[in-house]
């Protein structure tokens, strides 16, 4: 037996604790000096009860020890701990009673046909025949509310109803039925309603165990609970718009698991004050805990991505009811075997940029040309079965906020799981974060891993929800000039490119420099296609389509800054690592069929640099300039010549 805590702070109580629990004459036995012991839970002062061989004690957060006087049960005493320093007892045919910590009676028996404690362990309520009574007490004093509720007797549903279960919440009290036909029904009432008639909402598939908690975020109160299906799952229902007059409410659920991660029977589900649940099951005969941030996580999002296994409770023989939160949400647990402390605070998931409570850390800047991306999960992983799952990586243009894609890639063919399981690394080209002070999304497919030791499969990162941000760079290109490169259409591509009228193929050509721009990406004013024609492929035995591109260097209003040199490089990579992977270019007609194996192949055709450098000087209004200026000088030397010569 061991006992664990979910924070540092806590860790006097927890050797406080165990030195307690050594040095305690009554269960210290030879072979298992713990074997007797139980917690049951802790007050708000900090004050923790435990149960030893049928007697209580209090160990005060001091660590003084204090032993409440024996309370007799004809079979077995159940204790509950109601603050701020009384113990409900309960014993069998359903009769209780409180005492204080010198174990004297507060409240003398009373008969019950259903008990709950208050979430916050502050107040209590029975049920007797339909009349509910809420205890709780105020300046030392017990406070009693009752009330006789009932259900509308014209529900048909609910002629032959039973009441299952109570939650004392905090402003009001829950309720679920289970009616003849297996149904079963979820009710609410605040305790100062007007009507004492109870609406119902039916629950689905509802088996049990359940627990409700009241959410008060910004005086807006939401009531969620948990429970098991008869199909082994888990469910969350959100209550909200309660109405005070006639106890009318809208009631949604949710499955907590996609997957089928199918629940034994034995299911213990906790309340954890301003969290949510922690729910201890098994699977595949498998202990397990699960916790479920309801304050913080919207489960009910269908593109947030949840329900995370928690720990794999191997070293735990049996699962019990066992776990007691304390106040500050620090889970206590009493073990029979004393090896393993387990902190569970860092594993109380939190709702992060991601929207996915799977995920514990993914980078959010990178460097240019980084060739790895690496996932850190929760829990350890291995691959799926499935085989389609993609990796994309998108690309923010700056000034058209167009969103444009990168690269494509499955992840079956590029990801690496590390050898602890924790990690995941995604190879990517190069070429896909290629432009500095940028903004890019990675965009993962659903079931693109899955728990190594559950059968969860993890759901993926949606569309802008991981940023990764490239750091700023400034490139100096003095003495740049522009630079030719070959590219030319497959043996598809230039067929249909045949097929056009001689205005089609110019149009076509200008919409794949646009297209090739776009995706390099660099200022469409940097290139341009100054010739296309046949050229004979010798391997192949084809003529194929091939456009003479020219990439001029940036001047000062240029977005992409590189040089000539580096744009080069990296239209060539673009096209060549489509090759193996998805890229934009597989998406556009005009780009589609650009030969993939050719590249981008630099020109060193003399005669076409010649025309490009024409091409360029004529473009260059400069010299435009002082070529017509020359030409109207030339022309008024001819006819002042002319004029000149008449007169003689
Ligand atoms: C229920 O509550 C939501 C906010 O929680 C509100 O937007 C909605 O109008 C309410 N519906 C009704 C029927 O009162
Ligand atoms: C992943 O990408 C490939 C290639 O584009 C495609 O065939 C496959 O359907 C994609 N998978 C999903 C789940 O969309
Ligand atoms: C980086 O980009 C941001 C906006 O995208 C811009 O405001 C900032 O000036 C850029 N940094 C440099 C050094 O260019
Ligand atoms: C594409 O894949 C093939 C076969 O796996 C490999 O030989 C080739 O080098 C890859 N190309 C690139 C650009 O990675
Ligand atoms: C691409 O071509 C197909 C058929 O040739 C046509 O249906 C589609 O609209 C074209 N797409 C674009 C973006 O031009």
């Amino acid at each position: 037996m061991s006992v664990i805590f979910r924070n540092n702070t806590s860790s006097i109580i927890f050797i406080v604790l165990v030195i307690i629990l050594i040095s305690c004459p009554p269960i210290q036995t030879k072979d298992d000096p713990f074997r007797n012991a139980k917690a049951i839970g802790a007050y708000d002062d900090g004050t923790i009860l435990v149960e030893v061989k049928d007697s209580l004690r209090l160990i005060y957060p001091n660590g003084t020890p204090h032993s409440i006087p024996k309370i007799h049960c004809k079979k077995k005493c159940h204790y509950h701990l109601l603050n701020p320093n009384y113990v409900i007892i309960t014993y069998d045919n359903n009769v209780g009673m409180m005492i204080d910590w010198k174990g004297s009676k507060i409240l003398k028996r009373f008969k019950y046909d259903k008990l709950s404690i208050g979430e916050k362990n502050d107040k209590f309520l029975i049920m007797r025949h339909n009349e509910f009574t809420e205890y709780h007490i105020e300046h030392g004093k017990i406070v009693k509310i009752t009330n006789s509720l009932h259900f509308d007797k014209s529900h048909k549903e609910h002629k032959e109803h039973k009441i299952t279960e109570i939650f004392s919440l905090d402003d009001a009290w829950g309720i679920t039925i289970s009616s003849e036909k297996k149904k079963s029904f979820f009710s609410i009432i605040k305790t100062e309603s007007k009507s004492k008639t109870l609406t119902t909402e039916e629950l689905e598939d509802f088996a049990g165990p359940s627990k409700c908690i009241t959410k008060n975020k910004n005086n807006d109160i939401q009531y969620y609970c948990l429970y098991r299906t008869h199909t082994h799952r888990l469910k969350l229902v959100n209550i909200k718009n309660l109405s005070l007059n006639d106890n009318t409410f809208d009631l949604t659920s949710t499955d907590l698991f996609q997957s089928d991660i199918s629940f034994e029977t034995k299911t213990f589900i906790h309340i954890m004050p301003n969290v949510g649940f922690l729910v201890e099951a098994t699977a595949k005969l498998n202990p397990k805990y699960y916790i479920f941030n309801i304050f913080e996580i919207d489960y009910f999002d269908p593109n947030n991505a949840f329900g995370e296994w928690i720990i794999n409770n191997n070293d735990n023989d049996f699962i019990d009811d066992n776990i007691f939160i304390l106040p500050n949400n620090k889970a206590i647990q009493i073990r029979k075997n004393g090896k393993y402390v387990n902190d569970l605070s860092s594993k109380i998931p939190e709702n992060n940029q991601y929207k996915n409570t799977h995920i514990k850390s993914v980078p959010n800047n990178v460097d240019i040309g980084t060739t790895t991306l690496k996932i850190t999960f929760l829990n350890a992983i291995t691959s799926t079965t499935t085989t389609a799952a993609n990796i994309s990586i998108y690309y923010k243009n700056k000034n058209s906020n167009e969103i444009i894609l990168r690269q494509k890639l499955l992840c079956k063919k590029h990801c690496t799981i590390s050898d602890d399981d924790y990690s995941l690394t995604i190879d990517i080209p190069k070429i896909t974060f290629n432009m500095p002070n940028t903004t890019y999304y990675v965009e993962i497919d659903d079931d693109f891993v899955k728990y190594k030791y559950d059968l969860i499969t993890i759901p993926g990162i949606k569309k802008e929800n991981w940023i990764i941000n490239t750091p700023d760079y400034k490139y100096s290109n003095e003495d740049d000039k522009f630079k030719l490169g070959n590219l030319r259409l497959n043996s598809i591509g230039t067929e249909e490119f045949d097929k056009l009228s001689d205005a089609d193929k110019d149009y076509f050509s200008d919409q794949m420099r646009i297209e090739l721009s776009k995706n390099i990406p660099v200022d469409y004013s940097r290139i341009k296609i100054n010739d296309k024609k046949y050229e004979f492929d010798m391997t192949l035995g084809v003529n194929l389509y091939k456009f003479l591109i020219q990439i001029d260097p940036p001047n000062e209003y240029s977005d992409n800054k590189k040089s000539t040199k580096q744009v080069f490089e990296d239209l060539n990579s673009l096209i060549i690592t489509s090759q193996n992977l998805t890229t934009n270019l597989d998406y556009n007609n005009y780009t589609k069929n650009i030969d993939k194996d050719y590249g981008l192949k630099e020109a060193s055709d003399t005669l076409a640099e010649l025309k490009a450098s024409l091409n360029n000087f004529i473009a260059d209004r400069r010299y435009l300039i002082i070529i017509i200026v020359c030409l109207i000088l030339i022309a008024m030397l001819y006819f002042y010549g002319r004029y000149k010569n008449k007169k003689v």
